[in-house]
């Protein structure tokens, strides 16, 4: 039998499972195109909204490298050692609506093939903000958007009513969700945040409110390391920092906590993994957990801006994995989807030894040797 690299997620079809996620990669037209022309079977744009918005003086992204020779973790120390991860505090586009809906058509004209998920956020403390969201979903909807992803989940949002803040509030989730899907009737994808205690309660709200997947997760708040010879945090305006987001491989493991939990929770939903992927062994994870579909940001930002060869490996792991599962069956994503994802459970149902091995303390394990 022969494999099939494509997917079909929330009632779409991609021809393969790997998009770029909404971020810098995907904030103008010509770069979108030029993603379709590398081979990413979608996009989700760069988040659209009604404000006004006004960047940072100075960079809005950095990139954390780990250099053990130099012994620096740093993000401003050259770029020797290894990736740790991406920094940004970077806001939604700055371009308004009327910018990106002729943008929107002109690139589904020239690639109807390919899908194109427009990213959107509005406020949700007033009519008139419940009003952005329906504004903004008819507009990319009649511009020609497969689906809507709702930004639940910025991180660098001061308004309590908006970005993560709404994420973190299962009844304000449930409720923008509801409004939005009660305007359009293309598929709605809700991007959580994973700054939560417990992510399956928001999970549960927004599929309560009639979302056809959740993606996660968004980059994960924190801060820049601060520089130990200025004392001057490594990113900074006037010598002022503010909470930003982290993504890239240092996240891979955190996201893939909050997907199993997602996922065990509703196994029968549709999700979208993000956080830390450049090679297929890396979205293989997420696959595993019960993902249809996988988004990637940072690793694209580092490869010509939108990723040319990382969706050309990303492409050539999944075909070579399937070939070589081929005995097994499994020809499409779909056969191996999931097939982990019941082998997280929890850490009291994980079986001891016999009481006759066990040792007990780090003893066994080699970490109380101070000589290794
Ligand atoms: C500079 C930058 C800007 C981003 N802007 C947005 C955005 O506008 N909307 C959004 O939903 N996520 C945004 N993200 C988050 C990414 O879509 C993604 O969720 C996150 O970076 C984790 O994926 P990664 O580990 O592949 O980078 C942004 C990330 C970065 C690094």
């Amino acid at each position: 039998m022969g494999i099939d690299t494509s997917v079909s997620f929330t009632g779409i079809r991609f021809e393969n499972p790997f998009l770029l996620a909404s971020a810098p990669p995907t904030e103008s037209e010509n770069n979108i195109m030029r993603a379709f022309d590398a081979g990413w079977g979608g996009v989700v744009t760069k988040t659209i909204g009604m404000h006004p918005v006004v960047n940072v003086a100075g960079p809005k992204t950095k990139f954390l490298r780990n250099n053990p020779e130099a012994g620096t973790l740093s993000m401003n120390k050259g770029r020797g050692g290894v990736l740790h991860s991406s920094w940004n505090w970077e806001l939604i586009s700055d371009k308004p609506l009327d910018d990106w809906i002729p943008r929107i058509e002109r690139i589904k004209q020239a690639h109807p093939g390919k899908v194109l998920i427009a990213s959107i956020m509005a406020g949700s403390g007033s009519d008139r903000e419940l009003d952005h969201w329906r504004t903004l979903a008819r507009a990319c909807q009649d511009a020609g958007a497969d689906g809507l992803e709702l930004n639940l989940s910025c991180p660098h949002m001061d308004r309590p009513d908006m970005g993560s803040n709404i994420g973190k509030d299962q009844e304000l989730c449930s409720f923008v969700v509801q409004v939005v899907r009660q305007a359009v009737h293309i598929p709605l994808w809700a991007k959580l945040t994973p700054a939560t205690s417990d992510i399956v309660v928001e999970a549960g709200a927004v599929f309560r409110g009639g979302a056809d997947a959740v993606s996660s997760s968004n980059t994960w708040p924190s801060l820049p390391l601060i520089d130990p010879d200025t004392l001057e945090f490594e990113l900074n305006v006037d010598g002022y920092t503010s909470s930003g987001g982290l993504g890239g491989p240092a996240i891979l493991p955190l996201s893939m906590a909050k997907m199993a939990q997602m996922a065990r929770a509703f196994p029968d939903k549709a999700f979208s993994g993000i956080g830390g992927v450049s090679e297929f062994a890396h979205a293989l994870n997420y696959f595993l957990l019960g993902c249809g579909t996988v988004q990637i940001c940072t690793a694209a930002m580092l490869d010509q801006a939108i990723g040319p060869h990382v969706i050309a490996r990303l492409v050539e792991g999944l075909r070579a994995f399937l070939e070589r599962h081929a005995d097994r069956g499994w020809t499409s994503v779909e056969s191996f989807r999931g097939l982990r994802r019941d082998n997280v459970i929890q850490q009291s149902q994980i079986r001891r030894p016999d009481h006759s091995e066990y040792q007990g303390g780090f003893d066994a394990e080699g970490y109380a040797d101070r000589d290794s």
